[in-house]
Order: C-alpha cells, then structure tokens, then sequence
C-alpha cells in the first residue's frame, strides 16, 4: 500500500477517495492477464476509487473476478441507464433512464462485480431534461429505494461531454448540469469533465460543493483536441514544471488545486502512465504561488471559467 495517496472526503458522503480513481473505459482493449495485472496493481499502488459502467464491455466482470478477495479495499462506482445489447461498436452509448433498465443494470452490476453491494451508482450521462418527473421521478425515486435497501450506498450522475461536433465540447453538458443537479438534493455524487484545459465548471464547482455534492473530475490529461499540448506551451506552463514534471502531472496537480475536487479519474492501460499518476497525485494540489500563476496563464489563451472549449464544429 502507498501511504502517500492522503484520502479526500467525498462531499456529503462518508466515502474517503485517494485522489486518483482508476477509469475503466478502456479496460476492454487489454488482454485478460493484463487486465488482472493492471487492477491488482491499481490497489497495490493504494488507489481506491475504481469506475467502471455496464456499457464498458467487460469491464465490470474482470473486476469481479480479479478483484472478488479484495472488495474492502475499493470504492466501486459504476454506472446505469445502459443498453449494452444495443450498443454498436463506434456510435454513443444507447442510454434510457427508466425504471426497467435501472433494475435490469443494477442485477447485472452486482451479479459481474461479484458483490452484494456497489459504492457509487451513477446515471451515465443523463441530462436533466432525460428523467421524467426530475427530482420527484421514477428513476430519483429508484435509485433513492435501492440505497435504503444497501444495494447502492451513494447515487449520483457522471455528466457527458457529448459528440466532439457538438458546440461546447466537451465541458457544456457538464457546465449546464452542474448548475442544475445540486439544487435537486438528491444526488451524493457527480463526476464530470474538469481540468486546466477544460476550465468551464472551475467556479460552479464551489456552489456545488457547497451544496454537498462529492466532486470527481475526468479529462484532467485527454488531449481533447489536438492543439491541447501546444495550447499548454502557449500559456507559458512550460515554464512553470517543477523538475522532472511533465504536462500531465502537472494537469493532475492542477485539478488537485481546486477545494471542491475530491479525486481525479484518469484511465490508462499502461502501468507506467498508472504509476507517473499516482506520483503526481500524491504530491496534491499545486504550491499557490504555481497555481495562481497558471490560473492567471490559462485565462490569457482563453481557457476561462464560465468559457466553453470547443470551437464551432467544421
Ligand atoms: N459519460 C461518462 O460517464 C464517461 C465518459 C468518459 C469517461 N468516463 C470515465 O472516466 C474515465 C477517464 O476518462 P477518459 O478516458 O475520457 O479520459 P482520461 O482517462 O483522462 O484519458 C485517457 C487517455 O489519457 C492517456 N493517459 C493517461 N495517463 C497518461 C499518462 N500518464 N501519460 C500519457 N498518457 C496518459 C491514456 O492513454 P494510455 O492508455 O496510453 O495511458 C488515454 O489515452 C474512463 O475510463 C471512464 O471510467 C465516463
């Protein structure tokens, strides 16, 4: 166990996450020995987050089996209101957020994560206007039972960031949503795109923190657009890398900064780019004088709070 993840509190919850979560999107591409390696190593490392969803191929089911013996020691968070059935290989998720397909998902994620409980029971990238009757609807009312039963012990929301064609991405879903969520008091959890090239939610963070919501950020490291890394030079970042630090590091120490953030979610297939994260996340939030340096940077080329990233779609 690396005794240098300090845990972080997960808003109103009593979830205490490192603050790195390991992202299963990708786990699919790997093999079944590379599978098993990466997530032991995952826990070995002292990460204790793992996200994963039912429309992520097998991913929940080799966590099942390669993590089964060590269900204390990780916070699982997967997702629903998915149709893997229907998914085609290429095209967005086929999503429905009713009643039937969260009991349908929620069987199937406790059957493949081989447990009788999961941590985080998300909505995966439902927009408010998708659940029928907001906060007083059948899914909210839903998801609210199955935590009362212990089946799901915190719900919440992971926020899409939408086609890359779309105006706005990939933080506008996450922008709008955030705004919106937290006043409905029911959801525990959100996770949604946020970073230092990704800045759109970096003031409403606060509000929805204030509200108790537990935040976990994604796209801290993706290279969203090409010109992210020159974007990054632009702003004179480069300059400000401590020894030895490299953009994505420094990226997750940039997230780390902001109070409202409890644990940035990054998925990698190569235990290398695993271990430079957990480093980086274990050194926390940035010193405050590289912090305001690189907030005060990053306004100059336009990556602004309240600003959207995406330029019009071609
Ligand atoms: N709507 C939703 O709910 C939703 C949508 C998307 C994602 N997610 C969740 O969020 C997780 C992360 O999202 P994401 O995949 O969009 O973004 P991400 O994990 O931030 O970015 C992944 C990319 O960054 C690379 N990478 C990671 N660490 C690196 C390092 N140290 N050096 C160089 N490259 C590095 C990975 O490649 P390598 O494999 O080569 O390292 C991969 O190409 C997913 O796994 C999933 O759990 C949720």
């Amino acid at each position: 166990m690396d005794e240098n993840l300090p845990k972080r509190v997960l808003g109103r919850t009593d979830l205490k996450v490192t603050p790195l979560a390991f992202g299963t999107m990708w786990l699919n591409r790997a093999s079944d020995e590379d599978a098993e390696d990466l997530l032991n190593r995952v826990l070995d490392l002292g990460v204790n987050c793992i996200d994963t969803s039912r429309a992520y191929g097998r991913s929940e089911e080799r966590i099942g089996r390669y993590l089964s013996g060590r269900r204390d020691e990780v916070i699982l968070a997967t997702k629903c209101g998915c149709n893997p059935h229907l998914d085609k290989r290429g095209s967005p998720h086929v999503l429905t957020f009713d009643r039937a397909t969260l009991e349908r998902n929620l069987e199937a994620s406790l059957r493949a994560l081989n447990t009788d409980y999961i941590d985080i029971w998300q909505l995966h990238g439902a927009t408010p206007d998708k659940l029928i009757g907001g906060p007083e609807g059948e899914v909210v009312a839903f998801m609210q039972r199955m935590k009362e039963q212990g089946k799901v012990r915190y719900i919440g929301v992971s926020l899409r960031h939408g086609p890359k064609t779309e105006l706005g991405y990939p933080t506008r879903y996450g922008y709008q949503c955030i705004q919106e969520y937290p006043d409905w008091g029911v959801f525990d959890v959100f996770q949604l795109v946020y970073g230092g090239m990704v800045r759109t939610s970096e003031a409403r963070l606060n509000d929805a923190a204030e509200k108790g919501a537990g935040i976990i950020v994604r796209g801290v490291v993706r290279d969203y657009f090409d010109d992210f890394p020159d974007a990054f030079a632009r702003a004179g970042l480069t300059d400000l890398l401590a020894a030895g630090e490299d953009r994505r590091s420094f990226l997750i120490r940039y997230a780390l900064s902001h109070p409202a953030v409890s644990s940035v979610l990054i998925g990698t297939n190569n235990p290398e780019h695993l271990k430079a994260n957990v480093i980086a996340a274990s050194a926390g939030g940035l010193e405050s004088d590289r912090y305001e340096q690189a907030k005060q940077r990053l306004d100059q080329i336009g990556s602004k709070p309240g600003f959207l990233v995406g330029d019009v779609p071609a």
